[in-house]
């Protein structure tokens, strides 16, 4: 199989060989840059990166000097602190635009996700009586289909008739790109705003943002993407693709900790567009006059002209640490690693499949490389709630979805090709 790794990949089901590819690995040293949870004494197979990302273990550094330039410098720490908080969102865009394929001025990081889907959404679904439609993903995350119901009804209109909801065919389990395009082409003249998730955070595909971008925009209609699932996991360009706007959550593949702040693009065509509607507060204001106190907003010309609030430097200090490790590692060395460890994880649950008289698990994250990324989703086709509760006792920390879905998502930074043959081993056993 030739990989997204460069090496001619034949798997082979064997401890042997998984820690030859760990041991071939270019981005092998990162590992020892976290915490691994313990589980019984012993390292847990942890693969839920795509729901809390590991902590880095400099994070906890980045969070004490901002503390210690707290503790000495008071209120001055605006200015004095080492990073100076007044600016200390300003480091980010420089790293994260490889992350999401953007330029520094479209990205800004700020509040938590779900607030900036609501910010964007006032900026971007502006619903008038001939174009009114939003078109998404049927089963988004919750989140996102209550922040999109409460939009559509704070506008007045039905959710009912407004909210065009895309589903897989009957019998399958991803959306197919044709059936986004037809949908936007039947709904097209009165669709305000297509907004998808870049990976669907129960199946793991990787939509084609560029071809829905396209499509949306070609029918009048913004478009934009809920990042959550994608950013730090697969190849973005949301310039290039010319999506609308899109945010992000960095408590994933991102490993900012727990509730960690959120990531906000915006692209340049309408960054300095001040009559774009938006809700304001004082830190998206003109920076020059930001202190002189006025009454009237003056956005600054950039995707930071949508921040509302100073920055919350504790949490961006631990987004900061972990940025610092994205930046070494390289993002497209860890989309070729994820990739791979993908690859090595669907090939084992073939191999266990293949031991089973009647198949147990069914992927239903799709085989084709430019549709996934690191996640694979199991669709539990017997005792699924039971195999995953004999996982964890076994060590393994993954995620269970209702109704019947188990997921994996093996990440570069931190898992290794062993990692994977160690989750193989043990639900292989615990299948029986
Ligand atoms: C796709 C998606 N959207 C939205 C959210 C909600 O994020 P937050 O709690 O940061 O608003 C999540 C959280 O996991 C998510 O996965």
């Amino acid at each position: 199989m030739e990989s997204k790794t460069g090496l001619d990949l034949k798997f082979r089901n064997t401890a042997d060989y998984a820690a030859y590819l760990d041991e071939e690995d270019p981005l092998k040293g990162f590992r020892d840059k976290f915490y691994i949870p313990i589980v019984k004494g012993k390292e847990a197979v942890y693969l839920t990166g795509n729901s809390l990302g590991l902590q880095p273990k400099a994070t906890q550094d980045y969070i004490l000097n901002e503390l210690e330039d707290w503790a000495n410098y008071g209120v001055e720490g605006h200015e004095h602190a080492r990073n100076p908080w007044l600016t200390y969102h300003e480091m980010f865009p420089d790293v994260l635009t490889d992350i999401v394929g953007a330029l520094p001025e479209e990205i800004v990081v700020m509040n938590q996700l779900t607030v900036n889907l609501h910010l964007l959404m006032i900026s971007f679904y502006r619903p008038t009586k001939e174009r009114f439609k939003i078109i998404c993903e049927a089963k988004a995350f919750p989140s996102d289909q209550y922040a999109i119901h409460s939009q559509v009804t704070l506008h007045g209109y039905d959710p009912e008739k407004t909210i065009i909801e895309i589903a897989p065919r009957e019998g399958e389990h991803n959306i197919r790109t044709e059936d986004i395009l037809e949908t936007i082409r039947e709904h097209g003249a009165e669709t305000a705003l297509v907004l998808f998730g870049g990976v669907n955070y129960y199946s793991g595909q990787v939509f084609d943002m560029k071809t829905i971008t396209e499509a949306a925009q070609q029918a009048g209609a913004y478009c934009g993407f809920d990042l959550a699932h994608a950013a730090g996991n697969v190849s973005i360009k949301l310039h290039d693709w010319n999506v609308d706007f899109a945010c992000w959550c960095s408590y994933k593949y991102l490993n900012s900790g727990p509730g960690g702040v959120s990531g906000a693009f915006i692209h340049q065509r309408h960054i300095a567009d001040k009559s774009i509607p938006r809700l304001a507060g004082w830190w998206g204001h003109d920076k020059a006059s930001r202190f002189k106190m006025g009454n009237v907003f003056d956005p600054i010309p950039t995707a930071e002209g949508w921040q509302l609030s100073n920055a919350p430097v504790l949490s961006m200090a631990a987004h900061k640490a972990s940025l610092d490790i994205f930046k070494e590692a390289g993002m497209e060395n860890l989309i070729k690693k994820g990739a791979a460890l993908n690859g090595y994880m669907m090939y084992l649950l073939d191999e266990i499949n293949k031991q089973q008289p009647d198949k147990i698990i069914e992927i239903i994250t799709p085989r084709n490389e430019s549709e996934k990324g690191c996640q694979v989703s199991m669709l539990m086709l017997k005792d699924g709630k039971k195999i995953f509760d004999a996982l964890i006792r076994a060590g393994v920390i993954a995620d269970w979805r209702e109704p019947n879905v188990i997921r994996v998502a093996p990440v570069p930074l931190y898992n290794s090709f062993s990692d994977v043959y160690r989750f193989g081993e043990i639900i292989s056993a615990v299948i029986g």
